[in-house]
């Protein structure tokens, strides 16, 4: 099993972006988890593609772009010409989630579909063979800092017996109260990638965060 550690830049400062970007690629970080959220789909106000486009030249680590806007076919190509790698969004956003997915291949990116705590897999049932990720919402989207739901644990056990049937290598990721005390668990349950934003930005020593966090998910391996 390969794990993958995403630190989210909105516990970054943002008053050194570029520089907190580069910080945590160096302490280990597999992907920059990107956090678009547009004050109407939820209640919270981030970044756009100019920032995207800010950090890319900086680093060589795939850019993970979670969308949380609505409507969100409008905005792709724009993530897309930014240099995002993975562009991930909510079916709830999405008037044609098919349409979307689309776009988002068509623009040479990697799709993913985000589960909110309550929204079931059901939406999977029809395109799993076109996606790249799916992306289970352990907190509710919005803010950085809040507390792992467990019922999360169950949803991904089901989505990782989904992907498993589908014999396609669909990455399961994770997002929301993600700690060094809980990853081991929350990779028990069927994740391989783990956004963590408080828990690693938090920290003063990113290296030493991260490490944490690969040391619990190493001792999985036996
Ligand atoms: C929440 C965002 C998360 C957030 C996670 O809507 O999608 O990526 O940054 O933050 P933590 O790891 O602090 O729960
Ligand atoms: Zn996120």
């Amino acid at each position: 099993m390969t794990y993958r550690i995403a630190p989210s830049i909105l516990s970054a400062n943002f008053g050194k972006l570029g520089e907190e970007v580069q910080s945590v690629v160096a302490a280990g970080a597999d992907l920059v988890h990107f956090d678009v959220m547009d004050n109407h789909y939820v209640p919270n106000l981030t970044v756009g593609p100019l920032v995207c486009e800010a950090i890319r030249p900086l680093t060589k680590a795939p850019i993970d772009v979670h969308l949380m806007v609505k409507p969100v076919d409008r905005i792709i190509p724009d993530f897309a010409k930014a240099g995002a790698n993975i562009i991930s969004f909510h079916p709830e956003a999405s008037e044609h989630i098919d349409r979307t997915i689309g776009l988002i291949k068509d623009q040479g990116c990697k799709a993913g579909l985000v589960f909110n705590p309550a929204t079931p897999l059901d939406y999977l049932d029809h395109v799993l063979d076109k996606i790249d990720l799916v992306l289970i919402m352990s907190v509710n989207p919005g803010f950085g800092g809040q507390k792992f739901i467990a019922e999360a644990l169950n949803k991904l056990r089901m989505a990782r017996g989904r992907i498993a049937a589908s014999g396609r290598d669909i990455w399961l990721e994770v997002d929301g109260g993600v700690r060094i005390d809980n990853i081991a668990d929350v990779a028990r349950a069927g994740a391989d990638t783990f956004v963590a934003g408080s828990a690693i930005f938090g920290t003063t020593n990113y290296k030493a965060t991260i490490s944490a966090m690969r040391a619990e998910l190493g001792k999985l391996k036996d």
